[in-house]
């Protein structure tokens, strides 16, 4: 998927330096062609001639080499790349890159490129939450780089949390989604997306509704937009914003929001992420309901609401090429997933477990698993953007099939 792409990979001087060997690795496996540029403290945790022979390439590190300027000047160092990675990114080169340094080579070629750049951060929990890194960190996303990690886990310093540099298998998938980005393979397709809760009146006043705070669907929605995709988002009451690039539609209830899907029209792809409420009031009252001392508190009869998933799923000639719902589940994530694909009808599942020690509905983060005919695939902790940009890349792969490959599986 990444041949024929070219990565200028920078290593600065963190102890994840090493996982920057596992990562070229990969990287050339996917096809890219990979050229290093090493700091100086970079050069304490890996050597060149690691680099090197991984990369199959000179590794950069003196700007002020005679021979490299000549041969490979700096500017030319980021001409010649699609895509600018640096893992680890310390909190030295982040602090350096906001600052608009051009203090080593490294920091140079990052001033001096327009081409996308990429940063997996590594360091200790307090240099990541200290402020001036979570300044610096604002200003680069400002400016457009993105992010990938960190994560949460166990450190060479021996604490636990935010700090951790994402595994190589994680930065490949944001490598890829950023150059197919680039590519915009979703131009010409229609998405239609849905996303938060539902909110099902009891009465004028009150009503039934879910912790679902549509970040994931949103970023979705967004991704889609980003690949090109004409999309349309069917939104409940959240309190995210609107994303650029594409129409949102707001609605209340489900069956508003059965209502909008199917005014959006013919789609290619329909990514059911709302939490919409399987039930809802069966006759809701128009006026406030009292509350009157010393009776029993009303009973409230439910009725089921419209499944859209499974409307959406129904075959027929109008039915999306492609239809992926979601299941948030609180046990048997995988099993309860499995079964509601086959009983839905829909083509993929997006699994994620929304059990209150998770802080799925919410956070920032989600632990998913992609259900599909082809198997189960367990993707690791990734921050809902990043879940978002994945399932959207996965999308173009799949919409961008010959048809025969489609029927295949
Ligand atoms: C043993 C050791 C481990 C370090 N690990 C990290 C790290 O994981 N992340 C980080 O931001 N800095 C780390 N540092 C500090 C950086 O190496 C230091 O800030 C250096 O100036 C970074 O330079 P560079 O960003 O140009 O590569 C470490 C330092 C030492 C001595």
């Amino acid at each position: 998927m990444l041949h024929g792409k070219r990565i200028l990979l920078i290593v600065a001087g963190g102890i994840a330096a090493f996982k920057s060997l596992e990562l070229i690795r990969r990287l050339r496996e996917r096809g890219a062609a990979v050229r290093c540029v090493l700091t100086d403290a970079g050069a304490r945790f890996v050597t060149p001639l690691s680099l090197q022979a991984l990369s199959e390439d000179r590794v950069y590190g003196d700007m002020f080499s005679l021979t490299d300027e000549s041969e490979m000047g700096h500017i030319q160092l980021s001409r010649d790349a699609d895509l600018l990675v640096v893992a680890p990114a310390t909190a030295n080169i982040l602090a350096r890159m906001a600052a608009g340094l051009a203090d080593d080579l490294a920091a140079t070629v990052l001033l001096a490129t327009d081409k996308p750049v990429l940063a997996a951060p590594a360091m200790n929990v307090r240099m990541w939450t200290h402020a001036a890194t979570v300044a610096n960190v604002e200003i680069l996303k400002k400016r457009g780089v993105t992010f990938v990690g960190p994560n949460d886990g166990a450190m060479a310093c021996n604490e636990h949390g935010p700090g951790r540099m994402s595994e190589p298998a994680e930065i490949v998938a944001a490598v890829e989604s950023m150059l197919v980005a680039t590519q915009r393979p979703l131009a010409g397709k229609r998405a239609l997306v849905t996303s938060g809760p539902t909110r099902e009146a009891i009465d004028p006043v009150r009503y039934i509704s879910n912790h679902s705070s549509g970040k994931q669907g949103h970023a979705i929605a967004a991704a889609l937009a980003r690949l090109g995709a004409e999309v349309t988002l069917v939104s409940g009451p959240v309190a995210v914003g609107d994303p650029a690039g594409l129409r949102t539609v707001h609605v209340e209830s489900a069956d508003q929001m059965l209502a909008a899907c199917l005014a959006a029209g013919r789609v290619d792809v329909a990514v059911c992420a709302a939490a919409v409420a399987d039930w809802k009031a069966a006759k809701p009252a128009g006026a406030k309901i009292k509350k009157k001392t010393g009776t029993q508190p009303p009973a409230i009869e439910l009725t089921p609401n419209p499944d859209i998933l499974a409307t959406l799923s129904k075959p027929g000639p109008g039915r999306p090429a492609l239809v992926v719902g979601f299941a948030a589940e609180t046990e048997d994530l995988v099993a309860n997933a499995i079964a509601k694909r086959s009983r839905k009808g829909c083509d993929w599942i997006v699994a994620n477990d929304v059990s209150p020690a998770t802080g799925t509905f919410g956070g920032e983060r989600n632990t998913v698993h992609l259900v599909s005919a082809e198997g189960v695939e367990a993707w690791p902790t990734l921050a809902k953007g990043d879940v978002a940009d994945r399932l959207a890349a996965r999308i173009a792969l799949h919409l961008g099939r010959p048809r025969s490959a489609e029927a295949a599986e």
